[in-house]
């Protein structure tokens, strides 16, 4: 199972057992401002002197993430504390995860930590907070032949207010149900594309079923069900490859439970991006930098580990993803620029670019959710446009939507989760760019707007009246260059998103 090995409490007081040998006392830690002030709960004072002489002695500035660690004091009877700088406490807000990743790095080499949360820091600050100190345990190893040991750390206690102490609670349960989403996504997602094929990724869904029986059912379809539906579209793209394309379809009865004759009850629907290479077929893509498109399924690794994530919180509501798993390679079977394809619902396709190949999936993939489903909304996820990294770079994702609701709940999960996400525009003079003379639609839009009208192309498969929001994560998904690593986004926003619509 994809969770960290550390084993997280909120607690509404500091209670310290007798230390020994093989239970030594934990580290303390507070949070210091860039004005000296200390952000601990005012019962621990104690400590809170103890960090005040620190802050004296040391020199201590309180910039975001500077960090000291009074181990000179540090006697077997008491705790050794350490202060993490915030910065301004104006600026917090926006600093939660650097503090949460200093916090991480200071305490990772103790068995335990305690750390003495302020006052001053809301539930959604806790719950970004938790979120990203255990994203700093997150490694990938697997490959190494000798894999470093996983961090000391095995233990850490969150010291709350006492008159919250359920909310915190629900905090945390919450945050690291989100965390196993996010490691569930960086899994997949940074496995190679010789290991995870669109068929391992599939099965990387049907674990998920495995792995929460009693509320999820996983369905996996191959090319020739999929020839069967009439998803021409989506088999124009796995066409070339050796791989066989898959379609997992995975289905979570939150509300509905999960009886013999079950059925999703007005389910969200989420959909992702799933080609696990894209070289960009006939029309290659050039070398460089052609190896991160491994990272070409982190739509579907997000709503893969949304939907885990989901699970394991037990959000009450039903869900439908669909992982459009696939591989984009130039042979002899490839499609041509210039083909055309018909998909599901019967619309035409002129291919004038194979590299265009993720809106291809992903139209078959809206098609199929409409036809067996009534969902409320639709939410698709996909690394679909270079143009999108262009227009907002790596710290948003672009947002798409027809439908006001649906928009404002995806903004407002990303703001309080901080997963951030920017409203991108749907014009129908962008449209008109996808109209081919020879087709009902062309699959490029031509040199400009290319994120836009990427996402105008997959507005032409949604129904008149269906809700539907498309994230193009291209920009957010992975880390570029040397230390390239998936960031788990946006599983975070989507988790957060789904608990907001579960009553
Ligand atoms: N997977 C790529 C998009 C991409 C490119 C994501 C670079 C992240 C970084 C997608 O399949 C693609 O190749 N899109 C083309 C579309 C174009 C041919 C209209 C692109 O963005 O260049
Ligand atoms: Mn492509
Ligand atoms: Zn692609």
């Amino acid at each position: 199972m994809p969770t960290s090995n550390i084993a997280l409490a909120v607690q509404a007081k500091l209670t310290l057992k007798k230390a020994s040998k093989t239970n030594p006392l934990p580290l303390i830690v507070l949070f210091a401002t860039d004005k000296g002030e200390i952000l601990g709960n005012l019962e621990h004072a104690e400590y809170i002197d103890r960090a005040g002489a620190l802050i004296k002695q040391a020199n201590f500035k309180g910039g975001l993430g500077e960090t000291v660690t009074d181990y000179a004091l540090h006697a077997t009877d008491f705790p050794a504390v350490t202060i993490i700088g915030t910065g301004s406490l104006n600026k917090l807000a926006d600093n939660i995860a650097k503090v949460a990743k200093a916090t991480y790095q200071a305490i990772k080499n103790n068995k335990s930590a305690a750390i003495l949360w302020g006052d001053t820091i809301c539930q959604r600050h806790f719950t970004q907070f938790v979120i990203a100190l255990l994203d700093g345990a997150y490694r990938f190893e697997r490959h190494k032949a000798k894999p470093k040991d996983a961090d000391a750390i095995t233990n850490i206690t969150i010291i709350s207010n006492k008159d919250e102490q359920q909310d915190y609670d629900a905090a945390l349960a919450f945050a690291i149900a989100t965390d196993s989403g996010i490691v569930q996504a960086k899994d997949v997602a940074n496995e190679a594309p010789n290991i995870l094929t669109p068929s391992q990724l599939a099965k990387a869904a049907k674990q998920l079923g495995k792995d929460f029986a009693d509320s999820i059912d996983v369905t996996v379809l191959g090319e020739k069900d999929m020839e069967k539906l009439g998803m021409g579209c989506f088999l124009s793209v796995s066409q070339g490859s050796d791989q066989e394309g898959k379609l997992a379809v995975i289905e979570y009865y939150g509300k509905s439970g999960k009886g013999k004759k079950a059925k999703l009850d007005n389910p969200i629907a989420l959909v992702g991006k799933g080609l696990t290479f894209d070289s960009g077929g006939i029309s290659i893509k050039p070398s460089a930098g052609m190896e991160e498109m491994k990272f070409d399924m982190g739509g579907a690794a997000a709503v893969l580990g949304a939907m885990r994530a989901a699970a394991t919180a037990g959000l009450e509501l039903d869900i439908v993803a669909v992982l459009a798993c696939a591989e984009n390679m130039p042979s002899g079977s490839s499609v041509r620029p210039s083909d055309i394809v018909t998909a599901m619902n019967g619309l035409t396709v002129e291919v004038l670019n194979t590299d265009a190949e993720g809106r291809l999936v992903l139209c078959d993939a809206l098609c199929y959710v409409q036809e067996n489903y009534t969902p409320k909304a639709i939410i698709d996820v996909a690394t679909l446009t270079g143009a999108c990294v262009v227009a907002l770079g790596s710290h948003r994702s672009g947002l798409y939507s027809n439908d006001e609701d649906t928009l404002f709940a995806l903004e407002n999960a990303g703001e309080f989760i901080n997963d951030l996400a920017w409203h991108m525009p749907l014009d129908a003079a962008y449209d008109e760019l996808i109209n081919s003379n020879i087709a009902d639609i062309q699959n490029i839009g031509g040199p400009k707007g290319g994120s836009i009208t990427a996402a105008c192309f997959l507005q032409r498969f949604i129904k008149e009246g269906q809700a539907w929001a498309h994230l193009d994560i291209a920009g957010t998904a992975w880390i570029s260059g040397k230390d390239k690593t998936s960031t788990g986004r946006p599983v975070a926003l989507l988790t957060q998103y789904l608990r907001s619509q579960a009553k």
